[in-house]
């Protein structure tokens, strides 16, 4: 069956059209260009500019699938959580055609499509098995979630505060490195010393996350190296910062923020028994430094090994004994790892493989803020 799917929930306006797990299109037009002179998204904007892209975009992803209306046998958008304008551009066009070309409609969570990047173009033999561990990173969201099976979501811990991509872009913004700040940080960081500077971790017993100390530990050692107080406005310490000191900067907050994602993450390998893949999502699963230590970890004992020496976190070293049985890890592929409209489709074939029921084209809302179910 061909899915035709519609995500608007930021700054990307995307169609994607999927017949099962095969992509046959996929098309992403991004406003990142428009919302790097303000350094960051500004709603009424984004929202404005979705509307004057959405057709065109779902014209493109039939064209480039070869492929028309009638052969659509279902039509997926992202409902919920995302910009409220935003979502509405997505969400009222997809409800317009499935009532002009009567085709179900399926109204997906923006999350469980970040999850479900990791089975597009992905056969039963190589996808990721159950029970599993979802690490979902983004602009908005830090979660890890638990996995019986398809469809089956159990948040088991959450940020108490920032997102780990939010507080990239922030200390983007005080290093006065470009939108997103994100890619900015990781292109930085591979020209500096990752263990220049010293970062705490957040005390937290548990599986959650806290990501704003981080974010202020970077501005006060900022402050502190150009000499200058407390109160001296952050968004003009990069005139007083070298390109090496920049560098360094970005590397030690990258490899603290890849770290604290990661000790979480071994930490519920090792509360949660049996688990059989762990699966990266969101933006900032595009990391070059997180996918290497990453695959450091996971992938065999000997490096593992490796990785616990003296100066690792404690979870990181407890691993050393249970790493027998590795999870197999997986990443979306980048294109992917972003917004997306191709994650979208796939999340709803899923829920169709699984007997999910369509949503009401007539009644479906939208929710700036929910959490996955
Ligand atoms: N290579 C990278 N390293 C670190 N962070 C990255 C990288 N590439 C993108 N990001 C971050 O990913 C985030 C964007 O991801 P995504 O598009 O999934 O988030 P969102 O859709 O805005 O939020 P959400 O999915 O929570 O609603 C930004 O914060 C960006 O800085
Ligand atoms: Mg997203």
């Amino acid at each position: 069956m061909n899915i035709l799917a519609i995500e608007s929930s930021c700054d990307e306006t995307a169609c994607a059209i999927l017949h099962d797990t095969t992509l046959l299109s996929n098309v992403v037009v991004s406003q990142i260009d428009i919302f790097k002179a303000y350094g960051g998204v500004i709603p009424e904007v984004a929202a404005r500019n979705h509307l004057e892209a959405i057709l065109p975009v779902i014209d493109k992803a039939i064209s480039d699938a070869k492929t028309s209306w009638k052969d659509i046998g279902a039509i997926a958008v992202t409902h919920t959580p995302g910009l409220l304008g935003s979502l509405l551009i997505g969400t009222l066009t997809a409800r317009t055609f499935a009532i002009l070309h009567d085709k179900p409609l399926y109204a997906i969570h923006h999350l469980k499509s970040h999850i479900y990047s990791n089975w597009i173009e992905q056969n039963s033999s190589v996808a990721p098995k159950f029970p599993l561990l979802a690490l979902v990173i983004s602009g908005g969201h830090t979660q890890i979630i638990y996995m019986k099976e398809h469809n089956s979501f159990e948040i088991i811990g959450t940020t108490l505060d920032d997102a780990v991509g939010e507080c990239f872009d922030k200390v983007a913004k005080i290093l006065g490195l470009p939108y997103p700040g994100g890619p900015s940080i990781a292109k930085a960081a591979e020209k500096g010393n990752p263990d220049k500077y010293k970062f705490p971790h957040p005390k937290i017993d548990n599986l959650n996350f806290s990501f704003s100390g981080l974010k202020t530990a970077v501005l006060r050692t900022v402050q502190k190296t150009c000499s200058v107080s407390l109160d001296y406005p952050s968004h003009d310490l990069k005139n007083l910062l070298t390109s090496e000191q920049i560098a360094d900067f970005a590397a030690s907050f990258q490899k603290t923020a890849v770290d604290i994602l990661l000790e979480k993450l071994v930490l519920a390998e090792t509360k949660y028994e049996n688990i059989k893949s762990i699966v990266f999502a969101g933006g900032v699963s595009a990391n070059k430094a997180l996918r290497k230590k990453a695959n450091e970890i996971f992938s065999s004992l000997e490096t593992s090994i490796e990785v616990s020496k003296e100066n690792q976190p404690e979870p990181f070293k407890k691993r050393k004994n249970t790493a027998n049985e590795s999870p197999r890890i997986y990443f979306p592929a980048p294109q992917f790892s972003g917004d997306n409209a191709a994650m979208v489709a796939i999340a709803a074939y899923y829920e169709i493989q699984s007997g999910i029921e369509p949503t009401n084209p007539y009644t479906l809302d939208i929710s700036p803020r929910s959490n996955i179910s």
